[in-house]
């Protein structure tokens, strides 16, 4: 496991920069260009290892797939034929659970693996609805592997207890294939990349409030370029907004409204942030932001609808908040708990190493600021790319030097990460 040293930058973060692509468009850009039939050119996708996750599923599916360049892909799509030979999809949750709404309405069998944490991870919540749309799957107690037994699926108007793309996605996935028609209704509004991707390949797709509608359809194969992930962003607005005397920008950054709960949130601590050269690309918005050191941010609350928008960016707003005046509570994210680790006993106990003064609630944290950063410690990073990256960004301002042990996890989401950083800090 390698350990990653970080120290106190001396130094403000100038300049600019450009933020590599969205993991959650990445993931369906492959699903989707496999199903369409005909050849689609893919640009700018993530180099994320979750993304290869899904590219190396749908390679086993038959599927031709080409890297062009680095970032750009040639998919020819149209046929999904069988292997006889698990599909491993690695630490992506997104993979297994999508995928596993394409793979239900198939005349053939399939089985799902994950890594160790990945087959820690509820499955429950896509068996359940599939099974509901005629689907027969096999799971160890609710966990990965999942054995699927595809069969042709019918429509359900399902009303999901939770607010989760990813459980909205695998239903939309099974309608693509399934007689009648499929409907999907979720507390709150969460991402809805796969709405926009469906009508952008000409789906038959509603979507009308927080209910999605979708029947049996032929995709367009269509090129798809993808915008700069907002998730990665978080660690950048944050740096800037924490890190004495910086002022740069990000540009190419996805600010599609259902993902855009940290610019909220930073509006709310009163941070010093500009949203300019807003335009759309392959039906998602997309921006450049500028970042300025803000010294006096304000606490605040963070819960409701506010929670799928940002559930990603949760532990770097904890680091946020740590050099915010006042209290910060986050409630209503118990799901946090069901992530890549438990994200908020994870979160809390590290961060208490570096003397931020947080607590744990059932559903979230409450944290006090403003705290100088004692540092000094060693983190654990429970093969979690996102607590990786949030520490780092408090290592940035932490007084004494901190180690994270598992740094490499990063690679998951964002492998650019600290060649990014190191630009700014020139
Ligand atoms: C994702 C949805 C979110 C998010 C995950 C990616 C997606 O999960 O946490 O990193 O691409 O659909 P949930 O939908 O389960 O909240």
């Amino acid at each position: 496991m390698g350990i990653k040293k970080v120290s106190k930058t001396l130094k403000p973060l100038k300049g600019s920069v450009v933020i590599p692509p969205d993991k959650s468009i990445s993931h369906r850009a492959v699903m989707l260009a496999s199903l369409a039939k005909g050849k689609s050119i893919i640009q700018n996708f993530s180099s994320g290892a979750d993304c290869r996750s899904t590219i190396e599923v749908f390679k086993m599916l038959g599927t031709d797939i080409e890297f062009l360049k680095a970032n750009t892909l040639e998919i020819n799509g149209g046929k999904l034929t069988p292997s006889f030979t698990p599909y491993s999809c690695g630490n992506s949750g997104t993979t297994m659970r999508l995928v596993s709404g394409i793979l239900a309405g198939q005349n053939y069998d399939s089985v799902l693996t994950g890594d160790e944490s990945l087959s820690k991870r509820p499955m429950e919540r896509i068996i359940q609805p599939l099974t509901l749309m005629g689907a027969l799957i096999d799971s160890v107690d609710g966990h990965a592997p999942l054995t699927i037994r595809g069969k042709k699926l019918a429509g359900i108007d399902y009303i999901s207890p939770l607010s989760s793309a990813q459980v909205k996605s695998c239903v939309l996935f099974a309608g693509l294939n399934a007689s009648g028609v499929t409907t999907v209704e979720e507390p709150s509004l969460s991402r809805d990349h796969t709405e926009r991707m469906l009508k952008y390949l000409g789906a038959n797709i509603e979507t009308e409030g927080k209910r999605v509608t979708v029947r049996a359809s032929e995709l367009e194969a269509k090129d798809i370029e993808i915008v700069g992930d907002i998730s990665s962003a978080a660690f950048f607005i944050t740096a800037g907004l924490i890190v004495k005397g910086s002022d740069f920008v990000i540009k190419d950054v996805g600010i599609n409204p259902t993902r855009t709960g940290i610019l909220d949130i930073v509006k709310r601590m009163g941070g010093n942030l500009e949203v300019f050269n807003r335009r759309v690309v392959s039906g998602e918005d997309c921006a450049d932001i500028r970042v300025r050191y803000t010294e006096n941010l304000q606490g605040c609350l963070i819960g409701g609808e506010d929670i799928p928008r940002l559930i990603d960016e949760l532990p770097v707003i904890a680091v946020l908040a740590s050099q915010a005046e006042g209290e910060t509570v986050v409630t209503d994210a118990s799901d946090l708990r069901n992530k890549e680790s438990d994200r908020i006993s994870s979160l809390v106990k590290e961060l208490k190493k570096i003397g931020v003064d947080i607590d744990e609630t059932p559903d979230g944290f409450i944290i006090r600021g403003k705290r100088i950063l004692s540092g000094g410690a060693e983190l654990e990073t429970y093969h979690d790319h996102r607590l990786a990256m949030s520490f780092y960004v408090a290592g940035l301002i932490c007084r004494e030097e901190i180690l994270i042990n598992g740094f490499e996890w990063t690679n998951i989401s964002f492998p650019e990460f600290e060649r990014l950083f190191a630009e700014l800090s020139l």
